[in-house]
């Protein structure tokens, strides 16, 4: 097989790529690991920055965003039970964000890429990008018995933090920046109505929670537990009771509980890979850097990957310029970085730290204290959180 852009890894940022690339005429093969129906399981956080969504809509597939997601123009930032708003819209000079599940937007650009036809290969087993240093590069993947070969002219790493591209890119070429906080996140989904209209983002001695939601009628909220936690140990009783304790009384009082349709303990950690191109190889979204969830920042920090990568193979097909692939490295880990730094600020200041010291607790006020008493550093989180320019 033959393409111009190969892409591994059917999420978020392969499709989008792809769907992108092909309104342009540009052709693409996506190479996904798992079945359809298994990365349409997956349950993934729901807030999507502004530029996000222009980028769905650019790609086609924003009309049932548009009609089902809502647009949130603040959140609630609970200090031990005292609650203040960050008014976003005021402080972004308008903007907003759109809550949205990241599994909803998978499945519209999962049609949008049937609509026209696009070729995305399910259950490609053992993918492999060959020669990624010369101008012919190509992609190897098993299918049964088969090994099937697509040459291309670039191979795009977009298979999220386990896939093979980034391993594939020599030791001495790649660092590898990483921290892992010592603390997991308990998610849980229920249908039922969110205990407030706008998020919760909660710090409390017990530890951290988030109320959030998915739409009217289905809420989804986590709590900060230790990584020897197991979920199994968890009930919905015990996740209900210990979520109320962390949340403001008038909030608690007002919770819908319900079962549990979803539970799950994820590990928060940052990292990042440099550089992200290898050759003509180029790294996107999750394969490239993690975020730790407190930002919402994890598909948002892979959006501005894929715009720049869109527009520089765009610059590259339709002008011979290929500035934008040679910038792409730079220009992205710029924006990786503030979206690192911002995710960290704000698992910092909220979350319980097994290790802290006293000193520790009383930043965390005096960050929170100076933060709802100066517009500036109102304006510094709003300006994160829906976004910052592409
Ligand atoms: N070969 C082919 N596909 C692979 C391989 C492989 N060796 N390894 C992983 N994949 C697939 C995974 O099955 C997954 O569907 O690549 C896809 C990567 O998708 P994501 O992990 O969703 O990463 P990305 O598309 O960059 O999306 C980033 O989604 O994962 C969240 O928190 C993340 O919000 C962020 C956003
Ligand atoms: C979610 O809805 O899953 C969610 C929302 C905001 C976050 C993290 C997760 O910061």
């Amino acid at each position: 097989m033959k393409t111009q852009v190969c892409i591994i890894g059917g999420g978020p940022s392969g499709l989008m790529l792809s769907q992108l690339l092909h309104l342009k005429g540009i052709a693409t093969i996506v190479l996904e690991r798992q079945s359809r129906e298994y990365v349409l399981a997956r349950i993934r956080a729901g807030v999507l920055e502004h530029g996000f969504a222009a980028l769905m809509r650019e790609a086609q597939c924003g009309e049932r965003m548009d009609r089902e997601g809502e647009i949130h123009e603040g959140f609630f930032i609970s200090n031990h039970g005292d609650m203040k708003r960050v008014d976003l819209h005021k402080y972004s000079g308008g903007s907003s964000v759109v809550v949205y599940g990241q599994t909803e937007l998978t499945r519209d650009l999962y049609e949008a890429r049937d609509r026209l036809q696009g070729v995305v290969i399910h259950n490609a087993e053992d993918v492999m990008p060959h020669d990624l240093k010369s101008d012919k590069p190509y992609v190897t993947y098993r299918s049964g018995d088969e090994i099937v070969r697509i040459d291309c002219d670039y191979v795009i790493g977009a298979d999220g933090f386990h896939g093979v591209s980034r391993k594939s890119i020599p030791k001495n070429v790649l660092k590898e920046y990483e921290k892992v906080y010592p603390f997991g996140w308990l998610g849980v989904l229920s249908r039922t109505q969110p205990v407030s209209p706008e998020l919760v983002y909660a710090r409390h001695e017990r530890g951290f929670a988030l109320c959030s939601l998915r739409s009217q009628v289905l809420s989804r909220y986590y709590i900060q537990v230790p990584l020897s936690d197991n979920v199994e140990d968890w009930s919905d009783d015990a996740f209900w009771a210990e979520l109320k304790r962390r949340l403001p009384t008038e909030v608690a009082e007002k919770l819908i509980t319900g079962a549990s349709i979803e539970k799950s303990i994820a590990p928060l950690r940052s990292f990042v890979a440099e550089p992200m191109r290898y050759g003509n190889l180029f790294l996107a979204g999750d394969a490239a850097h993690i975020v730790p969830p407190t930002g919402a920042r994890g598909l948002n920090s892979a959006a501005s990957d894929i715009y720049y990568l869109y527009h520089a193979l765009l610059d590259h097909y339709q002008r011979g310029d290929d500035s934008g692939l040679d910038g792409y490295s730079a220009k992205a880990l710029a924006r990786v970085w503030k979206a690192q730094r911002f995710s960290w600020w704000m698992t910092t200041m909220l979350h319980t730290f097994p290790d802290s010291i006293e000193y520790d607790r009383k930043l965390q006020q005096t960050e929170l204290d100076y933060l709802f008493s100066s517009e500036a550093a109102q304006r510094s989180l709003a300006e994160n959180y829906v976004g910052l320019p592409f």
